[in-house]
């Protein structure tokens, strides 16, 4: 038996600017509630703490979007994301919110117990403002060129396509996210962390000491920012959503959302230990405890190097023991975007595929973003199920119950004389609770996840090769001792996926009529090679763990996201300005008639131009076209199309042109034939 150890586990608080997604769910939060389920099955002593990152602009921006208060948006997405974490099975300790009280009064005493050490640098600089909106702009309320990597739609605190984080002031060519003005520079006090105070101490933490235990990814990124020296960075900002700075002079100024989100790591503990009678400062402050940072790429800086050196300058806090931050999920080839709707949201999944959590949690692990970004499609989703749950952990387990129905009716059977496939079969079973905590233990769940499958598949390829279906003919004996080693299996599959597949396992456990709280059945159970279910135990009935998924299913998914594009589309699409009015002479000059293509060729030497006689009503004539990119010859024969008759007849390469085909260029640069009917031709788009 270990000796149980104290862990708290932290997911990052998702920002309450929307809901969860694939992403987050990837990244974060499955990969953290298995490493909390697997602790506790150990019998450690677990708090997994999260909450709502309440703070921050891209909330007010929101709420400024919608016509509402920024405590509005926060309250309807707090609302959203914390039922569909506990529909999808995510065990957190405590969920709470950065808008709680007990937070403020955490986070405010932290900055104030900072302050009073004189650990902040106190410092008037110019910041950017802008005039016409009356207010700073901090943060995402300023975009402009990123002066790494020139990406022109930067933040002001953070660029997402090369991922630095860096100060508005450092844009360049910055315009306001309320405006679009150009800002100006105004001074204002404000209150920074010396990170470079804290660089030796980073240094010898984490680059001498977390060499080898960190993931590369996460190690590599932290590097480089030391490599590059580190800065002061501002602790505070000045806007009207946040907590206020608690010192003279910081009227009308709140605490950095990144200063004040990882403190909410603390007092959701404070508030989960209050509730249970527990006492918050182990959790926190005991050299023993384990402290685990779950997090997607984008957070390492702020977990790997400026919550540290806020809690090291704080020094009553332990630092983390690791931050096993996840690379990105991108869907479908694209990358996830809340903004663009590009995503899979978890509360819609949840309602389009009840009772599937486990599904998508599988789906998630077996392709987990671990060391590079991977991808999220739904035909693999689809293949996870079919293939896998369905073909291989569903089939053996329904084998396994139908035919101990079917031949003891439910009670397992005596194991009578073991065959050395037995012994090395239940020998194989014993080993892979070892295998598979290895596994999570050096955070590879994508790995573990695997091991999972392949205990069902030695449980399948035990049946193939011991055919009791076969053998029950000839010796009844034999197939008793199949189908209690059989049912070891199922069992042992019950306990080990419980971290990864929580329904499946609670649901199995049910079928099985096991009772979880003994001995047998855990983790050091299976590992020990205890019985875990003995002769003369009864079973239930046969239920389906999983169904197979249809493709008409998958297709309504791909819908959705198809369109979401549009919907995308249509929102960027650059509408060109009406022009100059026309008298309604003007327009009577035009004489448009409806034609047939009759004939179409290439024009040679030219890659626009086709050559097409059209059949105008009045004449058969010549009219070269340029759509060629668009359209072979082939396909515009015989098409009806819209004609402008009485056009200047023109000489293109030597063939004079006699009228022009109305055409229309989709948001995309597709020449379509005018015909508003058509879905890809949408309002606004000219006709040339
Ligand atoms: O990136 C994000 O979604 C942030 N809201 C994560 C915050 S983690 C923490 F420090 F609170
Ligand atoms: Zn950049």
């Amino acid at each position: 038996m270990n000796t149980p150890k104290r862990y708290t586990i932290t997911a990052a608080l998702p920002y309450t600017n929307g809901p969860i997604h694939i992403g987050h769910l990837a990244g974060v939060y499955v990969p953290a509630d298995i490493y909390s389920r697997y602790l506790r099955l150990q019998g450690h002593d677990v708090a997994f703490i999260c909450g709502s990152d309440e703070h921050g602009v891209p909330i007010t921006i929101k709420a400024k979007k919608e016509g509402v208060t920024p405590q509005d948006i926060v309250d309807k997405y707090h609302a959203i994301i914390k039922k569909s974490f506990v529909d999808f099975g995510i065990t957190f300790d405590n969920y709470s919110r950065t808008t709680a009280k007990i937070h403020h009064e955490t986070a405010s005493d932290f900055f104030k117990t900072l302050y009073d050490k004189g650990e902040f640098i106190e410092e008037v600089t110019e910041q950017l403002y802008d005039a016409e909106a009356n207010q700073f702009l901090a943060d995402r309320f300023v975009v402009g060129t990123c002066p790494k990597c020139g990406n022109e739609e930067s933040y002001g605190d953070q660029c997402e396509v090369c991922g630095t984080s860096h100060n508005a002031t450092d844009l360049i060519n910055p315009k306001s996210a309320i405006t679009g003005a150009t800002p100006s520079l105004k001074e204002t006090k404000h209150w920074f962390l010396p990170l470079d105070k804290h660089e030796a101490f980073l240094k010898e933490w984490i680059l001498e000491g977390h060499k080898k235990d960190w993931k590369p990814n996460v190690y590599g990124q932290v590097k480089s920012w030391i490599d590059d020296g580190l800065r002061p960075r501002a602790v505070t900002r000045d806007l009207d959503w946040g907590i206020p700075v608690p010192v003279d002079g910081g009227e009308g100024k709140v605490l950095y959302v990144w200063f004040d989100a990882p403190i909410g790591y603390i007092s959701a503990t404070k508030e989960w230990a209050e509730r249970e009678g527990k006492d918050w400062e182990p959790y926190w402050k005991d050299k023993e405890t384990k402290l685990l940072h779950f997090i997607g790429k984008d957070n390492i800086v702020f977990h790997c190097i400026i919550f540290p050196a806020m809690l090291k300058a704080e020094g009553s806090y332990i630092l983390p023991d690791n931050v096993p931050a996840n690379e990105f999920l991108n869907l479908e080839g694209n990358k996830l975007s809340t903004s663009k709707n590009w995503a899979v949201w978890l509360h819609e999944y949840l309602v389009d595929f009840p009772e599937k959590q486990d599904v998508l949690r599988y789906a998630l692990t077996a392709n987990a973003p671990e060391t590079k970004d991977n991808d999220f499609t739904w035909k693999d989703f689809q293949a996870r199920n079919n293939n896998e749950l369905v073909a291989i952990l569903g089939n053996f387990i329904n084998r396994v119950i139908v035919l101990t129905n079917k031949y003891y009716s439910g009670v397992v059977p005596p194991s009578n004389s073991l065959l050395q496939i037995d012994e090395d079969t239940l020998a194989a079973v014993k080993a892979y609770p070892n295998v598979i905590a290895s596994s999570i233990e050096r955070y590879r769940f994508r790995e573990a996840s695997q091991e999972l499958m392949n205990l069902a598949r030695l449980g399948n390829k035990y049946l193939a090769d011991e055919e009791p279906w076969k053998v029950i003919k000839q010796d009844e004996a034999r197939v008793e001792t199949i189908m209690y080693v059989a049912l070891q299996i199922a069992s042992a599959l019950a306990v080990l996926s419980e971290p990864f597949l929580p329904f499946t396992s609670a649901k199995l456990n049910g079928i099985l009529n096991v009772n979880t709280n003994t001995v047998e059945n855990t983790w050091e159970g299976v590992s020990e090679g205890r019985e875990l279910l003995p002769s003369g135990h009864n079973i239930g009935k046969a239920e389906l763990l999983f169904s197979k998924i249809e493709d008409k299913d998958i297709q309504i998914q791909l819908d959705k996201l198809e369109a979401s594009k549009k919907a995308n589309e249509a929102a960027n699409r650059v509408i060109e300005p009406q022009k100059e009015t026309i008298a309604f002479e003007d327009f009577t000059k035009l004489d448009i008639r409806v034609g047939t293509i009759l004939e179409a060729e290439k024009m040679p030497k030219a890659k626009k131009l086709l050559v097409l006689k059209v059949d105008t009503g009045i004449d058969v004539r010549t009219i070269v076209s340029g759509i060629a990119e668009s359209f072979t010859a082939e396909e515009v024969l015989g098409k009806k199309v819209t004609v402008l008759v009485n056009l200047a007849p023109r000489a293109l390469r030597g063939v004079e042109s006699e009228g022009m085909i109305l055409m229309t260029e989709t948001p995309e640069g597709k020449l379509v034939f005018v015909n508003p009917d058509d879905p890809s031709v949408t309002n606004g788009l000219q006709i040339s």
